[in-house]
């Protein structure tokens, strides 16, 4: 029972893409396609764009995109970029727009919604790692508690009490067994949202590796991007956006010489240049409530080279 997904932050995130003639573009989250095709529209006739995703749907979807400069590449962005890096390749926009699209949630076979019934497994890619019922099966309750407050910003006292009913009704095995553990051990209180909204976060963050992932995303884009190349992503999460700024932060170069000095002496050297960081407006959020959340990044690739030895690749 899929729902089309509707693209978030869509004009805000092509404005700062910023495609236009010749460029070479990279979508690495293809989704349901509706940044790619908006990108598309805006790329001229040498124009490239090519989408990335791991998820087997997103391949079919993207195979109805008839235009030759076109191209999707199926598996995981770390891994893909980084294997572009290899290939010596430049381009001049990548685009993350993080998290699930609504095919995923909305698919109760998928594992992912914590009001539909589903088997347990929340994989992006359901054929490689390990599904969310085995890895709530064996973990032990001090690293599941641990997981649940990092991944999912689960109060610490909540997470190890939702770890320890966990651990009680193993094993679990549809996403309702998950639903009715959180219930269970924090109940019903009035608290702003259904509790259980967080855990799965968490489990799915875990399961997937979206944070090592995105950080290796992170760093094949800085080697990929051509000076002036844009990077753009879209975050869901506090841990997801804290990973985005901070590794901006560490390349923006910022030099720590004495104000009084005539030039720099410090060896600061920007990688990137620090753009705007933007929320949706209050209309969208009004229109598609799942856009809440969402923060849109944009770092520019300045022409410095990267110092190689920073951190020991
Ligand atoms: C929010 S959706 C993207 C929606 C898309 N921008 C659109 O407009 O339809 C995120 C997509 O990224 C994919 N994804 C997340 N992490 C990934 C990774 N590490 N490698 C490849 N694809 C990933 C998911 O499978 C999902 O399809």
């Amino acid at each position: 029972m899929a729902v089309n997904h509707v693209p978030v932050m869509l004009e805000e995130a092509v404005s700062a893409l910023a495609p236009s003639g010749a460029d070479t573009m990279v979508d690495a989250t293809f989704g349901g396609g509706g940044h790619a095709r908006r990108i598309l529209d805006e790329l001229g006739p040498n124009g490239r764009l090519m989408g990335i995703d791991r998820d087997p749907d997103a391949e079919n979807r993207a195979s109805g995109i008839r235009d030759e400069r076109f191209s999707f590449r199926s598996g995981a962005y770390d891994e893909i970029l980084w294997k572009m890096v290899e290939e010596g390749e430049l381009v001049d926009a990548i685009l993350f727009d993080l998290g699930l699209s609504s095919y995923q949630v909305d698919e109760a076979a998928r594992g992912f919604s914590y009001v539909r019934e589903g088997p347990l497994d929340m994989r992006m890619d359901p054929n490689s790692g390990v599904s969310a019922a085995d890895f709530l099966n064996t973990v032990e309750e001090g690293e599941l508690a641990r997981v649940l407050s990092e991944r999912g910003d689960v109060p610490h006292k909540e997470a190890r009490r939702v770890a320890r009913e966990i651990s009680r009704r193993r094993p679990l095995s549809t996403t309702l067994d998950l639903a009715d553990a959180v219930r269970d051990a924090l109940g019903w209180v009035e608290r702003g949202g259904n509790p259980a909204k967080r855990v799965f976060q968490a489990v799915r963050v875990f399961v997937n590796d979206e944070v090592g992932s995105l950080q290796r995303g992170l760093e094949a884009a800085e080697r990929l991007l051509a000076p002036g190349g844009r990077l753009v992503a879209i975050t869901f999460h506090s841990g997801e956006d804290r990973a985005v700024k901070r590794f901006i932060s560490s390349r923006e170069g910022r030099c720590v010489c004495p104000p009084e000095l005539p030039v720099c002496v410090c060896g600061a050297r920007p990688v990137f240049r620090r753009g705007a960081v933007r929320s949706p407006s209050g209309r969208e959020i009004e229109e598609n409530p799942r856009s809440a959340s969402a923060r849109l990044r944009l770092a520019v690739r300045t022409s410095e080279p990267l110092e190689i030895e920073q951190d020991g690749s």
